[in-house]
């Protein structure tokens, strides 16, 4: 079945999508610079449906959308200088195409899958109204990749999400063609030192003429080396992946219910969304002092799987 689509000008259609997402549905949605594959942020499971949709063979983190600048600073904790950098940022490019890394709040409720596990978080405040009041209705973080599937261009119009991801959406809001064309800049305020993570719409020289010296991330690469603590989490503790027989020293997370007294289930029915769900969570609990080593039950490789592999082989390969 095809998603329906609805123009986001609609007021009726407005709280159709918000009520799909605040029911763990996926909603697509305009934003200025691409199409979002929106999900509630809150929600772990639903946020493991967007790496399913998209078919992304890795758990990259994810943008989370908010109604205005007060919405998302609200998830964040910022040192007086990151509260000083963003708060400049906001008032001139809030809303708009730049999305700012924060260090997350203890109380915030996103999704550990929905950050990858990561202690920051990444906020934007898109421009169009129609789509804040969306998120105002929303009234939770949204997080939003590009509405594409993996390895295929950002969509900018609704017609691109319908033949990228149709079938695998509840709705789309048509908000006719994006004003921008390309994913937003992404600026990491977390650390001392501001570093571009993504070029976009808001240039490196903009930045540096607000901030003084911004320093330059090959983002992609970062994103994907293993062990790197920036860009993923990285358990303290070491993990094995594919164990049938953990050593009695090790915590042993389970999948699909194999044996008895495990520290946890990713999910005790072998469901790989219900694990994608559980992963970040799930490893944090464990990742305490004093654990030295945790084995995890063979996942397959199918669908979601792969994601769930990469995460664990990279966790398994990490420099110490
Ligand atoms: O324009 C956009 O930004 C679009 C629209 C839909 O808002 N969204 C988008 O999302 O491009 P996505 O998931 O394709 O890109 C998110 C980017 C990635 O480069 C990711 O690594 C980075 O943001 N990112 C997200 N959270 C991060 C974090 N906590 N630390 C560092 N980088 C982060
Ligand atoms: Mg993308």
């Amino acid at each position: 079945m095809t998603a329906p689509v609805l123009p986001i000008d609609d007021p009726a259609a407005r709280q159709e999508g918000a009520r799909i997402l605040r029911e763990g549905g996926l909603v697509a949605f305009p934003t200025e610079t691409v199409y979002g594959l929106g999900a509630d942020a809150t929600n772990e499971t639903a946020v493991a449906k967007i790496f399913d949709a998209k078919g992304r063979p890795r758990f990259n983190p994810l943008i989370s959308h908010l109604a205005d600048a007060d919405a998302a600073f609200s998830l964040s904790a910022r040192s007086p200088a990151s509260k000083q950098s963003s708060e400049e940022l906001a008032a001139r490019w809030w809303p708009g195409p730049l999305t700012m890394v924060l260090e997350r709040a203890t109380d915030a409720p996103v999704a550990w899958l929905a950050s990858a596990g990561l202690e920051t978080l990444a906020l934007r405040v898109p421009a169009d109204l129609a789509t804040r009041d969306f998120l105002a209705l929303v009234g939770r973080p949204v997080a939003a990749p590009s509405a594409n599937r993996s390895g295929r261009i950002s969509p900018t119009t609704a017609a691109h999400v319908l033949e990228e991801l149709g079938d695998r959406i509840d709705l789309v809001l048509d908000g006719g063609p994006s004003r921008v064309g390309l994913e937003s800049t992404v600026v990491d305020l977390s650390k001392d030192q501001p570093r571009l993570l993504r070029h976009g719409a808001v240039t490196l020289e903009e930045l540096e003429a607000q901030l003084g010296s911004v320093a330059l991330v090959a983002a992609g690469a970062a994103i994907q080396a293993p062990g790197m603590m920036a860009s993923h989490y990285a358990p303290e503790a070491a993990l094995r992946m594919d164990v049938v027989e953990p050593a009695p020293e090790e915590l042993f997370v389970d999948f699909g219910a194999t044996r008895e007294g495990a520290a946890a289930d990713l999910s005790p029915t072998g469901d790989l969304l219900e694990a994608a769900a559980n992963l970040f969570a799930t490893l944090r609990r464990l990742d305490q002092p004093g654990v030295r080593s945790i084995a995890v039950a063979p996942i397959p490789a199918q669908g979601l799987g792969a994601a769930l592999r990469d995460r664990l082989s990279r966790a398994c390969h990490r420099e110490s």
